[in-house]
């Protein structure tokens, strides 16, 4: 039993021969041995693919960046990978009084334009939606998975309806189209876009967006839910009234318990989750833990998170990652010493409004049980004796 460890005795391939040459891989990949770090499908959540979402793997990622190629996917009519110099971008108004100079914008004449870069996170409005009732689903890449964040970069919306010459004063919404076949049509208030923080982005990452992204265009709505990001954006048209369509008026409502329905309910309250130890996961020994989560919220910046070890009882305040920006995620991370005991772990977040996470309990009482969108409530993870971590709600 001395004979020691052959990893270090034996030297291994890699420290006796020359290895790769450069530029063998174009475009880098993950090692080959990260094969568990995929976006996955929730099996049995739609008829096709084509309309469906795949989840991000958050249970294994560092920081607050998704790497492009794990960024959560929701295609109402599939992805297509754009000719960019067939795409292009029109903008005008209801009439020429809403928009003085309609334009048709190709690739090349944004590019030329001012541009700004800002990291954010976009959240699916439907992210969680499967928890209403009950448990639903055993990892953390099914429960929040639909939440990703990035550096954008582009033209704020605002630049171009200047150059449009669009009358401000007088426009009160846009409607943003894509060009894929879901005719994806979003209604987007104007205080949004003249704040300056509504984007017509081409960049995600230091790249160009990926396809299924919007390559090679998508629209950018910091702290609104994902469905107003239009991807493979097509046309901006200013008018004074929203325009109730079927992806505003129909899907993306929240029903509430009386049976009335509320629409354009757009903006992601603030939300959090432990991400590890999380859902599927297992703690191979008592002793210390570094718990780890994410947090965030569509009004602002995180203020603060807090982390309780037994269903809600007693709360530790988390360590906030820096950067803590607005409109994106912050890592939030807590050391604990596990006594091997049965466990219920949370993370409680509170945005710079004030605004605290709310529970099971009180997000049910006013928005029922039946809902697909908007549940922010607080995650509750299991530590069972043998350390296996499981999905549970605690009220
Ligand atoms: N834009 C178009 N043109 N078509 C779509 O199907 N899906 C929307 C939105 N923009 C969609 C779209 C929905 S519901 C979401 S949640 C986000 O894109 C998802 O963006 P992602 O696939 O980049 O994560």
């Amino acid at each position: 039993e001395n004979a020691g460890d052959d990893a270090i005795l034996k030297l291994p391939p890699w420290s006796t021969s020359l290895g790769q040459p450069v530029a063998a891989t174009p475009y880098g990949l993950p090692s080959k041995y990260e094969t568990a770090m995929v976006r996955r499908q929730s099996p049995g959540l739609t008829q096709v693919a084509g309309s469906s979402v795949s989840f991000m793997p958050l249970q294994g990622m560092f920081g607050i960046i998704t790497p492009s190629g794990l960024h959560f996917e929701r295609h109402h009519q599939g992805w297509h990978d754009i000719d960019p110099s067939r795409h292009r971008l029109m903008v005008h108004g209801m009439s020429e009084d809403f928009v003085r100079k309609p334009k048709v914008y190709t690739l090349d004449d944004l590019m030329r334009l001012p541009s700004v870069s800002r990291l954010h996170f976009i959240e699916c409005g439907a992210n969680t939606g499967m928890e209403w009732g009950n448990v639903a689903v055993p990892t953390v890449q099914y429960t929040h998975g639909m939440v990703s964040c990035s550096e954008f970069t582009g033209v704020p919306l605002r630049t171009l309806l200047e150059d449009c010459g669009a009358d401000l004063s007088k426009a009160r919404f846009v409607l943003a189209e894509g060009a894929d076949g879901s005719s994806m049509t979003r209604t987007i208030p104007i205080e949004l876009v003249l704040s300056g923080e509504v984007m017509v982005a081409y960049g995600q990452n230091g790249e160009m967006l990926r396809p299924e992204n919007g390559y090679p265009l998508r629209l950018v709505v910091p702290g609104v839910q994902g469905v107003s990001w239009v991807k493979w954006l097509r046309r901006i048209k200013v008018g004074d009234q929203p325009w109730a369509t079927k992806d505003e008026a129909v899907h993306y409502i929240d029903l509430m318990p009386d049976g009335q329905h509320r629409q354009y309910t757009s903006i992601q309250e603030a939300k959090s989750v432990i991400t590890s130890p999380s859902g599927g996961q297992i703690l191979l020994d008592k002793g210390h833990y570094n718990v780890s989560g994410l947090a965030w919220s569509g009004r602002g910046k995180i203020k603060r998170v807090d982390v309780s070890f037994d269903g809600g009882i007693n709360w530790v305040e988390a360590t906030l990652q820096t950067p803590v920006l607005s409109k994106c995620l912050t890592r939030f991370n807590v050391g604990w010493d596990w006594d091997g005991r049965p466990a219920i772990l949370q993370s409680r977040a509170q945005d710079e409004t004030g605004y605290v996470q709310p529970g099971y309990r009180m997000l049910r009482a006013v928005r029922g049980t039946r809902s697909i969108y908007h549940n922010n409530a607080i995650q509750s993870w299991k530590v069972a004796m043998n350390g296996d971590v499981s999905n549970v709600q605690v009220l």
